[in-house]
């Protein structure tokens, strides 16, 4: 099974962009990516907008001429792109529940979706619960997970993709995991490979100090317990330039376990690139370069 991050926090945009491919099947989860509309008070730079035009061109291509089947685990433009909905055609769609278990800013999006998949004869299905086979390929879809700490944000479905005795499991905007029920689904499925976003470290108090210490309690019981052979961490914890800091307990353990745990980055063999964590940087960096330039001669 070849697993490719397409894009994500440490590639340089907000993503969880997946592309699996087995022998029996290419699996496209989440094609979308987006920016931080504000970032310490900032909007996205140049810098920004360019990369995210590159990304989001390679997870189109791929759309458009490889993907078999696609999943859209919630209805936040970090993970898919209504403008997109014609590319779908022909292909098996699984999407999140847009009904039930969601909160009301995400099913409005999701009714303009269907009715976007409507006009372009898209089918598609409920991923929740839901375990299919392609050949020896197997896809399995969680119950509905919690979108972070708080119920009001909705929620987000996982997908376990098995093929070969290897087992790889997406699970975005857990925050962590915080909640049980998450870390439950992620012990059954056993993964070899883990992929969740982490939480949102940068947002401090307003994430839940008690709810960072259960993510990072969950991903230390993760590692120590399940022993998967990689943990990615990326997505709402790689917008913290400190994010090894807050890991340091998780990489502590994965030492010892031989756990790998890396960024998506790191994960396909790129230097990590947070440029929203480093947006700040890059805009002292420009007015300081005006201030000097208008110093008399
Ligand atoms: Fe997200």
């Amino acid at each position: 099974m070849e697993v490719k991050i397409l894009a994500s926090e440490s590639l340089g945009v907000r993503s969880m962009a997946v592309f699996v491919r087995t022998k029996d099947l290419a699996l496209l989860i989440d094609p979308g990516a987006a920016l931080g509309p504000k970032r310490y008070g900032l909007p996205p730079d140049k810098i920004e907008w360019e990369h995210l035009g590159y990304l989001k061109n390679k997870i189109r291509a791929l759309l458009r001429e490889e993907a078999q089947a696609v999943v859209i685990t919630h209805y936040h433009y970090d993970h898919y792109d209504p403008e997109w909905a014609k590319d779908f055609r022909g292909k098996r769609v699984f999407l999140k529940d847009p009904q039930t278990n969601i909160n009301r800013n995400q099913a409005k999006r999701a009714q303009e979706l269907l009715k976007r998949f409507a006009s372009y004869g898209v089918f598609w299905e409920i991923a929740e619960g839901r375990r299919e086979f392609f050949g020896e390929t197997e896809i399995i879809f969680s119950g509905p997970l919690t979108h972070g700490p708080e119920k009001r944000f909705g929620s987000v479905v996982a997908v376990v993709v098995k093929s070969g005795g290897k087992v790889f499991l997406h699970s975005s905007d857990i925050s962590g995991p915080v909640e049980e029920k998450a870390l439950q689904f992620i012990y059954q499925q056993e993964p070899e490979v883990l992929f969740v976003d982490g939480p949102g470290t940068y947002l401090g108090p307003r994430f839940g100090q008690d709810a960072l210490k259960l993510a990072r309690k969950n991903l230390v019981r993760l590692v120590e317990e399940l022993r998967p052979a990689c943990l990615i961490l990326d997505h709402h914890l790689l917008r913290d330039l400190c994010w090894k800091e807050w890991a340091e307990p998780i990489f502590e353990v994965a030492e010892r376990r031989g756990v790998k745990v890396k960024s998506g980055a790191e994960f396909m063999l790129q230097k990590p690139l947070l440029l929203e964590a480093l947006r700040r940087a890059r805009y002292k960096k420009t007015t300081q370069k005006v201030d000097t330039s208008l110093i008399p001669g």
